[in-house]
């Protein structure tokens, strides 16, 4: 890791920052053939700034940020899910690749994630998208789940970490046992 390689976690004032990198990210996947065109545009379209700064704002979501003399080069964001913390979206601009940023960002969304008692990281990736993938892998994360032909008519694989079986239950508390239960009932 690079010493001008800083790390923080991000709120709504980094919301522009993280959406300028995302649109870069999303066109270079959808050229590189790793994601699906359709869910590109899709991901475009959804994450503005404005609905960036509500997902940054929430007190609920983990998400944090790798700087390079200030500027952000990479992120990650992760919302609670059911007792379970869901990674929504990570990334790390193209020239600051290969370099464990993206190594150091899962490390300390585990740590994060321990400490408000979640038992378990997972998320979503195209499985074409073996940078991504072995980047999950490197951290730990087991292929959970193979979607054939799944959003787009493209494969998709879950992948997900166990981070402490016994914490499973603080997060539930940390939910609401009401909630949980009425959520499910519907
Ligand atoms: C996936 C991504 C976040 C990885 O970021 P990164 O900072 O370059 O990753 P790291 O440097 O921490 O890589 C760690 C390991 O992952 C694997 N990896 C990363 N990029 C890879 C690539 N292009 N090809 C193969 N393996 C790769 C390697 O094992 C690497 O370790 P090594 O460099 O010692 O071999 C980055 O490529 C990216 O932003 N991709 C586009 C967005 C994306 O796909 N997000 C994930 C959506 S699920």
């Amino acid at each position: 890791m690079e010493k001008e390689v800083t790390f923080n976690t991000l709120n709504s004032v980094h919301a522009l920052n993280v959406h300028n990198v995302l649109q870069r990210v999303l066109s270079d996947l959808a050229e590189q053939g790793l994601y699906p065109v359709p869910s590109v545009e899709m991901h475009k379209a959804l994450y503005t700034q404005q609905r960036l700064e509500r997902e940054l704002s929430r007190d609920s979501t983990i998400a944090l940020g790798a700087f390079n003399h200030g500027v952000l080069i990479g992120f990650l964001w992760a919302n609670p899910s059911q007792g379970t913390l869901y990674l929504e979206w990570g990334a790390v601009d193209q020239q600051f690749r290969r370099r464990g940023v993206f190594l150091h960002l899962l490390r300390l969304l585990e740590e994060e994630a321990r400490r408000r008692g979640y038992h378990k990281l997972w998320l979503y990736a195209s499985r074409k998208n073996t940078p991504a993938i072995n980047c999950y892998l490197m951290s730990g994360y087991a292929i959970e789940g193979v979607h054939a032909r799944h959003f787009f008519d493209w494969d998709f694989i879950t992948l997900g970490k166990i981070l402490d079986a016994s914490s499973g239950e603080m997060a539930l508390e940390k939910a609401g046992r009401q909630n949980v239960i009425s959520c499910s009932a519907n």
